[in-house]
Parts: structure tokens; sequence; C-alpha cells
């Protein structure tokens, strides 16, 4: 068993995460275009841009699960690209639409990983389980069904999962997409709140202003698969930028609709 894996709280090592010149096509099409970033070990970093920027796609290259075109990405010292990174770093990805396992309770997603890593005996699983359904306050669906879930709690049940694999990393993909302003708050605490008890590095991909803006210590704009600005929230509050206003701050003008300019633009 990994000695990483204590128990509570989860206070792991924590990384940094350096994207150096990120390139990736796919078909020829370029969708990530001299991508370069430094999220300090520690921080909540924020990704915000349009639908259809990149913001996925760069997440699932830091998590290894894509191989660039040319560029690289560091997690600490290790390549992010180097199947084996993921045995040295604990890195978790919470999914943008959740990715549990209907089929499975509650109980059973979260205890998937761990009994096919073979992480520990049964009775160290439940204890993990436990531990984090409570951090999430979610004792009581253990034996629900993903079905039987409002979207808040899968979100939860998402988040839950992760902790169980007691992250260095952890990557959210829009934590609070789909959820009113008082659960996505909910969720923005828990991602501050996980951060301030672990020290975990967090990168959040987002549209939601009052997330980036509340608990993020930096947040950095991709528009059409290029980093655009890189700030700390108040920066973008003022931000004069107007295609980073009108992204930030869109105001509906039905005098010249945005539908209408789409159409003239031929997309
Ligand atoms: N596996 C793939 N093959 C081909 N194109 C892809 C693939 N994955 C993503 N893309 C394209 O890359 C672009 C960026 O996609 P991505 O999912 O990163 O957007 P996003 O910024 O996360 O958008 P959203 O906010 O809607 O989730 C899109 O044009 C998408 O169609
Ligand atoms: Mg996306």
């Amino acid at each position: 068993m990994s000695t990483a894996y204590t128990a509570s709280p989860f206070v792991g090592k924590t990384f940094g995460v350096t994207v150096s010149h990120l390139n990736k096509k796919y078909g020829g099409v370029p969708v990530l275009r001299d991508v370069s970033l430094d999220v300090k070990p520690g921080e909540i970093f924020a990704l915000m841009g349009p639908s259809g920027s990149g913001k996925s796609v760069l997440l699932r290259h830091i998590a290894g699960l894509e191989r660039a075109t040319s560029g690289e990405i560091r997690i600490g010292e290790f390549d992010a690209a180097d199947p084996d990174t993921r045995n040295k770093v604990h890195l978790a990805l919470v999914f943008q639409a959740g990715a549990l396992f209907n089929s499975l309770s509650v109980y059973d997603n979260l205890a998937l990983y761990p009994r096919e890593q073979r992480l520990c005996p049964e009775s160290g699983i439940r204890e993990r389980v436990m531990h984090a359904l409570n951090i999430l306050s979610l004792e009581k669906a253990a034996r629900k069904f993903p079905s039987e879930l409002s979207g808040g709690m899968k979100k939860r049940v998402a988040i839950a999962r992760a902790l169980v694999m007691e992250p260095e990393l952890m990557l959210y993909d829009e934590p609070t997409s789909e959820l009113d302003p008082v659960m996505s708050a909910t969720i923005s605490e828990i991602i501050a709140t996980l951060r301030e008890q672990t020290a975990v590095t967090t990168i959040v991909v987002t549209h939601d202003r009052s997330l980036a803006l509340g608990i993020a210590d930096r947040i950095a704009i991709i528009m059409d698969g290029q980093i655009k600005a890189t700030g700390k929230p108040d920066e973008f509050k003022q931000t004069k930028d107007p295609a980073i206003s009108n992204f930030l701050n869109p105001v509906i003008d039905l005098k010249n609709p945005r539908f209408k300019q789409l159409e003239n633009s031929h997309e």
C-alpha cells in the first residue's frame, strides 16, 4: 500500500503544474495553440473561456488522458504524458458529466477504484468511503443509485469519489454546471475548503463567474485554443479588454442580438 494513503485528513504532497507551449490538433485542426501556464503548488487556478475554446481538452492533457501534438506538461518534476506519472501523483479528475456508474450504488461507485487498485482491506475502504461521504454530507445517500440523485448530489458524489483517491492534484471540469446558484455556491465552498484542509493543487474549468472570482487565486481565460489573459480575480473585475469583458459580463442586446451576428459569420 502506498504510504501517501494515510488516515484523514488527506494531507499528501502537493504539486505545481507547468504547461509549456502545448499544441493539440485533431485531424489537422488546431484546438490548443501554444498554451503555456504555471499553476503553483496549493493554488486554486480557474480556467475560463467560451464553449468549445479547448478547456476540457487541456484538462484531459493535464490528466494524462491525451497526447499533445507538441509541447509538454510537468506535474511537479513529472511528465504528465508519462503513464508512470499516475503512480507517482494522486491525481483526480472530476468529469464534466460526473461519469458515475449507473449500475452501482453511491457507495460502490466510491469503493470501485480502491478495490480495483487493492489499496487496502475492505474495512479500510469502508472507512475511506464513509469519510469522503461525510465530508460531502452524503452519508444518507450511500445506498442510493445515481438515477435516484439530483444533479447537485451527483456532482457531490463525483467529488467524493475523487476524494477517496486522496488526491494531490484535483482537476474539476465544470463542477457547478446545471446547478442552482445556491448549490453552485455550496460546491465552490467545498472546493475551497478541500484546498484549505489538504493544500491540494486545484485546477477548475468553469463558466461560473462567482466560483472563479470567489475562490480562485488566479484565473486564465482561454479563447479559441489560446490563453488570452492570466491574473488575479480583482484584475478581471475591472478588465478593459472588450472580448474578456463581453465574456465575463455579457449584456443582453435585443437591438443587435448575438444570434444574428452568428448567422452573418456563416458559422
Ligand atoms: N476527441 C476529439 N476529436 C476531435 N475534436 C475534438 C475532440 N475533443 C474535443 N474536440 C474539439 O476541440 C474543441 C474544444 O473542445 P473542448 O471540449 O475542450 O471545449 P470546452 O472549452 O471544454 O467547451 P465547453 O465549455 O462547451 O465544455 C471543440 O471544437 C471540440 O469539438
Ligand atoms: Mg468542456
